[in-house]
């Protein structure tokens, strides 16, 4: 066949601290539609992923618990895999950013850009944090907008006036893991330029992206392009720069070259050459996105692709943001919903329908409305659509012998009436237009519901002259439930699966849209969807609530809140003109290495506590009395009563303290030392705080 395509598709690369989540399966769901339906045209499409893994925090965190960052990627890596495998999410491809492939593929870019003298060092004043021992990333900053003047902004961009800016520039700056504040210091960094292509691309994005991506980053074309910092300081989970002792690529860097690696990694399983499907001008190549990371696809990346002479991208498909109840989502509000939380209560298949309701190929924010998924689930997917299957094969089965009959001139009209709508699908289908699809399956299934309602097989099955009228009568609507289960096959694969089961067929294409199944024996029923009840979506909501916050979740929440919508972390200003960009490193980075006569400086006791009480007008602070043994007896307040709302639970306990930290006046009283806490309970490796203020801090005892 010569119109067979050659198609690329890639989602988004998860990072490996987080867990997966509603945000993030409205990208990943969207492109398997996109995928399946490509499949199902008979061409051939690979849809290839793979975990983001380096970057500070997973470094970080892996420290923190006491693990390589192998350890902690191979843990996500397993656990992202089989979210989406359960959300059936079918990936060709589920590799990871930290793989040979990827080493080999960055290191060839990079050179080619090197070579072709796109690459630039250049020194650059950034906030350097002397306790920390480290630059911050512009989101370890706070201060005052240099605009606009509005206090506690991030050191990238504004959220009151929407000015982006340099960290340097923030007035009163202040380091967000310790408070101290920071001073500006010269780093030497590598720089990709993107002025030698500004023309390129000028042209490029409007002729790969929409015009309300490109009017937007078409702006920054108006002056000279600034270079993109790409350089990381060691200590940083990545690849080393070849030629750059100590500097290592920017997660940012391998991240969408891992497209590239995970797609390689496939071709090489599958005895195929990478040049046929990446470099090949034949076959396409699409990137579906959230419209937090354009910038990354349709300016970086492109540009890097360009200067090393590697095919850029046919198109990029950029999506909005998820609301759920009509706001970002939350987690006190229950709302911030992880993959697994929600498998544990509800079906995949449910949310899969929604979303395709919902989802309209446009950059627009989408609704989850709670209320509304249950409705539309029960009375389209089950009450419309499942039913005429339900209904239809256990009729048959029961009373027919399960033996589906001719069709008469009414049905066949019926039935082709299904098939007419093929084109109209498929086009939507191509176009991402995916809520159209159940909005046409609706119109059809209510067809055929009423021509079921009209001849009212329920009462002539039980007459016997009439046996065979109900037998052409459920053979028009299997029929035509069996169009539909074609039609719904992108977005219900396992439910298509079993209604082709149903009806003795393999797994459906396209092309069997064209037959008619008549005097043909059904196999038995197995149940394709159940209704669901506003009492598991109540459960949901609870156990989201109750979950303890993780790293991950609070990288992709302080995102959701930034874009009022949910989506991945990522960078969210102009980072041409920060370098420093690193919106996704959340997890406090690890404190400057201390010599071991530092250390010995620590009087570490162990204490019991004696007493312990609220203390009045603080929403955080507990006044703890400990009998320090030979020491006498200590008072000590401490910030964690977020964690022990029953501050009698502590009364007994013993806890290690600094001793001899010099006492400290605090408006409530003195304090005469520091209890040490565990950040999460039962986390060996935790971070020890002496204000656990998790909300689940635990004595280190
Ligand atoms: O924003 C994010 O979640 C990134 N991990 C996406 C990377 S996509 C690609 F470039 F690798
Ligand atoms: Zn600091």
């Amino acid at each position: 066949m010569s119109d067979k395509r050659r198609i690329v598709v890639t989602s988004a690369l998860p990072y490996a601290n987080g867990d997966i989540h509603l945000g993030h399966l409205v990208e990943y769901i969207q492109t398997d539609f996109w995928v399946r339906f490509q499949k199902m045209r008979g061409h051939e499409c690979v849809y290839v992923c793979a975990d983001d893994t380096h970057g500070t925090p997973v470094m970080i965190r892996a420290r923190a618990e006491g693990i390589t960052p192998e350890q902690l990627i191979a843990r996500s890596h397993e656990a992202h895999l089989k979210d989406f495998t359960d959300f059936e999410v079918a990936f060709d491809n589920y590799y990871t950013t930290n793989s040979p492939e990827n080493k080999e593929l960055s290191e060839r870019i990079f050179a080619a850009a090197e070579k072709g003298g796109c690459i630039t060092a250049k020194s650059s004043p950034q906030l350097y944090c002397a306790h920390c021992g480290m630059f911050l990333p512009d989101r370890y900053v706070k201060g005052t907008c240099p605009k606009c003047g509005s206090e506690n902004q991030y050191g990238d961009s504004c959220d009151k006036c929407g000015a982006t800016y340099g960290a340097e520039e923030l007035g009163h700056p202040v380091c967000t893991t310790c408070g101290a504040t920071p001073e500006v210091r010269d780093s030497e960094h590598l720089y990709f330029e993107l002025e030698p292509q500004h023309e390129y691309l000028e042209k490029w994005i409007p002729a790969h992206t929409t015009s309300d991506i490109s009017n937007k980053l078409l702006e920054w074309f108006k002056e000279p392009l600034r270079g993109w910092c790409i350089s990381r300081d060691a200590p940083y989970f990545g690849f080393e720069i070849p030629g750059h002792p100590g500097k290592f690529f920017y997660v940012w860097v391998d991240a969408p070259i891992g497209y590239i690696a995970s797609l390689s990694n496939w071709c090489a399983a599958h005895g195929e050459k990478l040049e046929d499907w990446w470099d090949n001008p034949d076959a396409e190549l699409y990137h579906f996105i959230g419209k937090d990371i354009i910038r990354f696809h349709c300016l970086f990346w492109p540009g890097m692709l360009h200067s090393a002479g590697f095919k850029t991208p046919t198109k990029v498909f950029v999506h909005g943001f998820l609301t759920v109840n009509g706001e970002k989502m939350s987690k006190s509000k229950g709302t911030f919903v992880n993959a697994r939380t929600y498998l544990d209560h509800l079906p995949a298949s449910a949310l899969r329908y929604y979303y395709a309701c919902k989802l309209g190929g446009t950059t627009d924010d989408m609704d989850l409305n709670l209320q509304d998924f249950v409705t539309r689930v029960n009375s389209d997917m089950v009450g419309k659509i499942t039913n005429l299957a339900s209904r239809g094969a256990q009729m048959l089965n029961k009373s027919l012998g399960g033996r589906l009959g001719a069709l008469d001139e009414e049905g066949r009209k019926l039935v082709e009436f299904a098939q007419s709508r093929a084109d109209a699908i498929a086009a939507h289908y191509e176009a991402r237009r995916f809520s159209q699809v159940p909005v046409e399956v609706a119109k059809i299934a209510d067809a055929a519901n009423e021509y079921f309602d009209r001849r009212e097989p329920w009462k002539t099955v039980k007459v016997p002259e009439s046996a065979e009228m109900t037998r052409t009568t459920l053979t028009t609507v299997l029929n035509v439930f069996r169009i539909l289960a074609i039609y719904l096959r992108p977005i219900l694969p396992s439910y298509a699966d079993k209604a082709a089961a149903l009806f003795g067929e393999q797994p459906y294409t396209w092309a069997d849209l064209a037959k008619t199944l008549e005097n043909a024996p059904i196999g038995a029923y197995t149940y394709l969807a159940t209704r669901i009840d506003a009492k598991q979506v109540e459960a949901m909501v609870e156990k989201a609530k109750a979950k303890p916050a993780e790293s991950g979740e609070v990288a992709h929440e302080s995102r959701a809140s930034k874009n009022k919508g949910a989506s991945r972390a990522g960078a969210t200003a102009a980072e041409t003109a920060a370098p420093h960009a690193d919106a996704q490193e959340r997890v406090p980075p690890l404190k400057s290495e201390i010599a071991f006569p530092d250390f010995e400086k620590l009087d570490l006791r162990v204490g019991t506590v004696v007493s312990c009480e609220i203390v009045p007008k603080s929403s955080k602070l507990l006044k703890i009395v400990l009998d320090a043994g030979a020491l006498g007896t200590r008072t000590i307040f401490s910030g964690i009563r977020g964690a022990y709302p029953d501050p009698a639970a502590l009364v007994g306990k013993e806890v290690v303290f600094v001793a001899n930290l010099a006492p400290r006046k605090m408006s409530v009283g003195v304090s005469e030392g520091m209890i040490l806490f565990a950040g999460e309970p039962g986390v060996s490796g935790g971070v020890l705080t002496p204000l656990a203020t998790a909300g689940a801090g635990t004595p280190c005892t």
